[in-house]
């Protein structure tokens, strides 16, 4: 086989693409890395550069048509240009930038046929009219067969993770199956607007996954909505706090609540006190928008108050109960010291709880913290799921901080409220496929059951990927609704799991609302899936 070189082994626009690549990072709607979370995702704009150096000729390879050095670093910064263009991230979707990059690739393949046409497999393996495949064993998030498809190219991308899997399934193999496609959701059919519209690409079926990611949502609050309510803002609660006064009597959706892990006192003083293991009392650390908690102690026991404004101890409250780095705190009774082997014991006994420390709310312009209520407790323990996950987290605690702690099953890692929400919208996720099957049927052809991996495209097959979509769509919430999720009071939002790079033991964490319109609520999740889905190549070139 005679293979010529490629431009990618002489040279490459570096700098263009590493600008390139370092911006796509700050995009933050429909980029494919917010489909879901994957790790060490390529930049797009690398993805797109390297496909098309390695299939097109770098000119040396053509001596015939540029004999000189010169007319060689001529037509070389000919194809740098094609490179700048194509890596910007505004002309993913420009399908003349696409184009010029496509001609490029063909012309080198019709030359490789060329030159192979002697070959003894000829006729298949070098067929001027359809390009080789492109294949990846380990495509991730998926970026390098994506690319290869905008590019023109037949994608095969497969993984070991399922997870990774999926999330190329809804990137790569869905969004052109459904190309040009309206949705078929009844809202759809009935809107006037939207009827006559154009669809673009997958633009139909984002619109349903974000239709039906909102049937879901709805109907998963009929079930469990009891499980979130509203906070009531009396006149009591606006006597200390004069910012309230204007909510009195009204109800506020809450976003999050915020707890603090406990251990008993190590102090045998205080045998039966559960002292938080907080990292933190500082809610917001937004400038003029200070918050904290203020531990008041009373009775033998204590209790947790929100307060506005610059504490008067800065340093102790940003360190909570805290002493030092790890596992390292004081018992807020009686200051004794608890150190990381107490704590880890008692995790390891079952014996670790949690204590309500305050309330986030959606206010009129912005969060309004509160301070806890015994309801609000009280109603976070009623929740019973009938499933959890008790798979044990199999890894070395290198990167999973959390097991010394007695974490040692998937299930641990959620409130009973957040397994019983994750385990709804699960199972809402089948009767969606259901739903959105009998919904596509509606005065189309039958498709005798023909599912995705039959080649299917009808209503069978439509809501087997608009499901695929919104699994992911739950995939996400569990990000967002573990007891791993940590509030920054910085940005004043629900941090997922996967923050960091590991799961790490949280002190206090934060149990967002899936039902509100805040940070962590399950139509977002489905809002960001459905911008991606947008972006998607429209249709096989
Ligand atoms: C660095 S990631 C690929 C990232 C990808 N290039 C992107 O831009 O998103 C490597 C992938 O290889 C997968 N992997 C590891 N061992 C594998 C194996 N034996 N077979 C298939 N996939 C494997 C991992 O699950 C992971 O998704």
């Amino acid at each position: 086989m005679k293979a010529n070189k490629n431009l990618i082994e002489v040279a490459l626009p570096l700098d263009a693409i590493n600008k390139a690549s370092a911006r796509e990072k700050s995009i933050r709607h429909g980029h494919p890395s917010t489909l879901h979370l994957w790790w060490a995702r390529r930049p797009l704009a690398a993805a797109r550069a390297i496909v098309f150096a390695q299939v097109v000729d770098d000119p040396s390879a053509h001596p015939d048509l540029f004999p000189t050095e010169k007319k060689q670093e001529k037509e070389r910064q000919r194809l740098f240009r094609i490179i700048e263009d194509l890596v910007q991230w505004e002309n993913t979707a420009n399908e003349t930038v696409l184009q010029h990059a496509r001609d490029e690739i063909w012309n080198s393949w019709r030359a490789a046929c060329a030159e192979n046409v002697d070959h003894p497999r000829a006729k298949e393996l070098f067929d001027r009219q359809r390009l080789p495949a492109f294949h990846d064993p380990f495509a991730g998030g998926g970026s390098l067969p994506l690319e290869a498809q905008r590019l023109g190219f037949e994608s095969y991308a497969s993984d070991l993770n399922p997870v990774a899997v999926l999330i190329c399934k809804t990137l790569i193999e869905i969004p052109p199956k459904f190309g040009g496609k309206p949705p078929v959701n009844p809202a759809a059919r009935k809107d006037k607007a939207l009827i006559e519209r154009e669809w673009h690409g997958a633009q139909g079926l984002a619109e349903d996954v974000r239709y039906y990611g909102r049937w879901m949502r709805d109907e998963a609050e009929k079930r469990i909505g009891d499980l979130y309510p509203k906070v009531e803002v009396t006149a009591e609660m606006a006597k200390p706090r004069p910012d309230l006064k204007q909510y009195v009597g009204e109800k506020l959706t809450v976003i999050a609540w915020l707890w603090a892990r406990t251990v008993r006192s190590p102090n045998p003083a205080f045998p039966n006190v559960e002292v938080p293991l907080a990292s933190t009392f500082m809610l917001s650390t937004k400038e003029g928008k200070e918050t904290y908690v203020e531990p008041v102690i009373q009775d033998g026991d204590y209790r947790f108050t929100v307060k506005l404004g610059k504490p008067k101890d800065g340093e102790g409250t940003k360190n909570g109960t805290k002493l030092a780095r790890g596992a390292n705190f004081k018992c807020l009774m009686s200051e004794a010291p608890i150190e990381g082997d107490y704590i880890k014991a008692e995790g390891k006994a079952g014996r670790m709880g949690a204590r309500l420390m305050a309330t986030v709310a959606e206010g009129r312009r912005g969060r309004v913290y509160l301070s806890p209520t015994p309801e609000m407790e009280e109603v976070a323990q009623r929740a019973k799921p009938e499933w959890k996950p008790d798979l044990v987290i199999s890894g070395s605690t290198q990167y999973l901080g959390i097991k010394p702690y007695g974490m040692e099953r998937f299930s641990q890692l959620h409130t009973p409220r957040q397994l019983q929400a994750l385990s709804t919208f699960s199972d809402l996720v089948r009767e969606a496929r259901e739903r959105v099957k009998r919904d596509a049927q509606v005065g189309g052809p039958t498709d005798g059951g023909r599912d995705l991996a039959a080649g299917g495209t009808g209503a069978t097959a439509y809501a087997e990927a608009v499901s695929a979509c919104l699994s992911l769509c739950v995939s996400r919430q569990a990000n967002r609704s573990s007891t791993l999720n940590f509030w920054d009071s910085q940005g004043e939002n629900v941090q997922q799991v996967f923050a960091r790079q590991a799961l790490q033991m949280t002190w206090d964490f934060v149990e967002g609302n899936p039902f509100s319109d805040s940070t962590g609520n399950f139509v977002g999740q489905a809002e960001y899936f459905s911008r991606v889905l947008e972006m998607a190549v429209p249709a096989t070139p």
